[in-house]
């Protein structure tokens, strides 16, 4: 990659105020320069010493970092534990009657569970699953909407050790059979439907669809979880079971399975530039160690704090900061089923006025579209509660950053911009919010203990100012083990030859300022971020090519107002549209393909269909020049070795 400048020069600095500093974790600069230094000067010690006070474990460890097969570091690996007795039971006896979930569903209809009853409901599912033999190291994939169930399933996967994978519930039964097959999964727990918008989304269906597509060998029970009145239009009586009627009778107590700190957790699958989605494996004792750090350093957690991340359980955001960090510090959290605009655009900030929310955490492009609905309306409501707001999933631009700040924080909430992916776990870079100054835009300075740094193609150091690639320097505890099934593959994305496999390669650009603050600059591969999603172009390309009509295609992203990026395709038809209008439709019928092959995200914004599609004389697709055609930019690049330059002025006009 040839070092990028950046343009964005943001001047804004703000200060944590009095108030937040004096009761926060990390207390000023001083403080959180300390933390770092500790961890730089002992980092062993540093790690080990906060796994020794923040886990519960059966078995305490002897060794902190094992690093003798690099890039498979281990940590605490002869440490025992049990994650969900770190959620649930170490919090009954001081706890029992605390209220761990506060579930707000899509037609405001409120449910409150307390840590006893979470405990309960727990563990007589996981009896439920035992009862169906799921046993330690066996995959569940969990198909589930926004609800406690839905926690409720992957904390009892967790207890008896099986590893969950989740599959967000937006995806389509292609994707979920591809990571059923993937994971070698036995069981998939799933709802009738869910309710999003006041509409219902047929999970049980698309389970059936995912099923019927053939391949799911191990698969042997599917529990369905009753979240409407609705039947299922299909019913295999062998394979399926109520979850109601496979917890009936269940005793309200399970013995934790004690696992080894290595033992994986989970599996969660995530887009690559190339080739199928790669299950991420995420470990036991590292990945809870990550959360809850970062509850108490980047959210700087509070007993008194009502705690409400709006993110899907069907992404990372979701298993680090609503199934797992919250309830492993005992904390109070939202949980809500819908989506910010229904029934109005108000609906976030009426939720935080009545469940009085301390702690926020959305994503840029929930930002982006509420201030797009009613810039004003957050004004209507009373968010006095809050105290801290946080965003994730993508660059936020300075004036939402800015909007966020003042007419949602009234300039009394700290802002952090949380940097981290999938496979980090947990927050990588992001400001101590009661010592690190802000700067709008910025994800500013990493977590203590979290060795960053920016590179140039030979893996040294680059500047301040230009641009390179963000890299890893040290293993951390909840990084990603290793994609399942494949190691191979998990050395050569993350651990690349280049750096001499000494680097953890995030796949981000990003440069740095002259006060050392990150600014992310975006990805250096063929990732697109949709919406704060992340979506291969490669799997949508393959998407498109699967249907009938269509020869070729090229997947690209353009910039969007809402959604951050947004998918433009470049088609081949095996046969040229006769008309404009059969051009369009065409290019809807293949909107709704991608939807359904993968899923409503991966929807193309734009179609262009062209005779062919720019290519090298060697036959490569010029990627760079289809982005600039998405932008509607003037060509400016070196055509010369394109091989059929007059396809340009074809793909530059034919919009649908
Ligand atoms: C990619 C990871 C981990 C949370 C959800 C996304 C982008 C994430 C930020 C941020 C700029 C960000 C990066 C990263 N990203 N947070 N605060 N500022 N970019 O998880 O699907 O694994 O995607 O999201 O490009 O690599 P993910």
């Amino acid at each position: 990659m040839s070092t990028i400048d950046s343009i964005l020069r943001e001047t804004r600095v703000f200060e944590p105020t009095d108030e937040f500093k004096r009761k926060a974790t990390i207390s000023g600069m001083e403080a959180y320069n300390q933390l770092c230094d500790q961890a730089n000067e002992h980092y062993a010690g540093f790690w080990g010493e906060l796994a020794r006070e923040r886990i519960t474990w059966k078995k305490m460890f002897t060794r902190v970092l094992d690093e003798s097969t690099p890039p498979f570091f281990k940590w605490f690996d002869d440490g025992v534990l049990n994650v969900s007795y770190n959620c649930l039971d170490r919090h009954l006896a001081q706890l029992a009657n605390k209220i761990a979930i506060i579930f707000e569903a899509d037609d405001g209809q409120v449910t409150r569970v307390t840590y006893a009853e979470l405990y309960r409901r727990v563990c007589q599912f996981a009896n439920g699953l035992k009862s169906l033999d799921v046993k330690k190291g066996d995959r569940v994939v969990v198909y589930m909407p926004m609800s406690i169930e839905a926690v409720i399933a992957m904390q009892a996967c967790a207890r008896i050790g099986a590893i969950h994978s989740v599959v967000f519930g937006g995806f389509s039964a292609k994707s979920l059979q591809e990571r059923i097959i993937d994971a070698g999964a036995s069981v998939v727990i799933t709802a009738n439907e869910g309710m999003r918008g006041g509409k219902a989304v047929p999970l049980k269906a698309v389970t059936d669809e995912a099923i019927g597509l053939g391949g799911c060998d191990g698969l042997r029970k599917v529990v369905v979880y009753q979240r409407t009145n609705h039947g299922c239009a299909q019913w295999n009586d062998e394979r399926d079971i109520w979850w109601h009627k496979l917890t009936e009778g269940q005793p309200e107590t399970c013995e934790p399975e004690w696992v080894n700190a290595e033992d994986p957790l989970f599996i969660l699958y995530t887009s690559g530039s190339t080739g199928k989605p790669k299950g991420i494996q995420h470990s036991s004792a590292g990945y809870l160690l990550g959360t809850i750090n970062t509850m108490y350093w980047s959210f700087d957690y509070k007993p008194n704090d009502i705690f409400w991340c709006t993110a899907d359980v069907g992404w990372i955001t979701g298993h680090s900061y609503v199934t797992y960090g919250p309830l492993a510090v005992g904390a109070t959290q939202v949980i809500f089923e819908g989506v910010p605009t229904y029934p109005d655009a108000g609906r976030f900030w009426q939720m935080i006025e009545t469940h009085k929310v301390t702690t926020f955490y959305t994503a840029p492009t929930a930002i982006r579209s509420l201030i797009k609905l009613g810039a004003d309306l957050p004004n209507q409501y009373d968010l006095s509660s809050l105290r801290l707001l946080g965003t994730v999933g993508e660059p936020i631009n300075p004036e939402a950053w800015m909007w966020y700040y003042e007419v949602v924080g009234k300039r009394r909430c700290p802002i952090i911009d949380t940097w981290w992916q999938t496979e980090t776990g947990s927050h990588m870079i992001t400001p101590m919010p009661g010592a690190v100054p802000t700067k709008p835009g910025s994800c500013t300075l990493p977590v203590p203990g979290i060795a960053v740094d920016i590179v140039d193609e030979s893996g040294a150091p680059i500047e301040p100012g230009k641009g390179g690639f963000l890299v890893i320097k040290r293993p951390w505890p909840s990084m990603v083990r290793t994609i399942w099934g494949d190691p191979e593959r998990f050395k050569k994305t993350y651990f690349p030859e280049e750096f001499n496999g000494q680097l953890y390669l995030a796949g981000d650009s990003a440069h740095r300022d002259e006060n050392g603050y990150f600014w992310i600059m975006g990805r250096i591969d063929d990732v697109l971020n949709v919406s704060g999603h992340r979506l291969g172009t490669m799997e949508i390309e393959s998407a498109l090519v699967a249907n009938p009509l269509v020869a070729e295609a090229a997947v690209v992203g353009k910039p969007h107002e809402v959604k951050g990026e947004a998918v433009v395709a470049f088609v081949v038809l095996k046969k040229s549209p006769e008309s404009r209008d059969e051009a369009q439709q065409i290019a809807k019928n293949l909107r709704e393909w991608v939807s359904h092959e993968i899923g409503a995200l991966a929807r193309p914004e734009e179609i262009r269909f062209g005779d062919n599609l720019p290519k090298t004389r060697s036959g490569k697709i010029m990627r760079r020049l289809l982005r600039s055609l998405a932008k509607g930019e003037q060509i400016t690049q070196d055509v010369s070795t394109l091989e059929n330059p007059g396809i340009l002025q074809q793909l530059q006009e034919a919009v649908n």
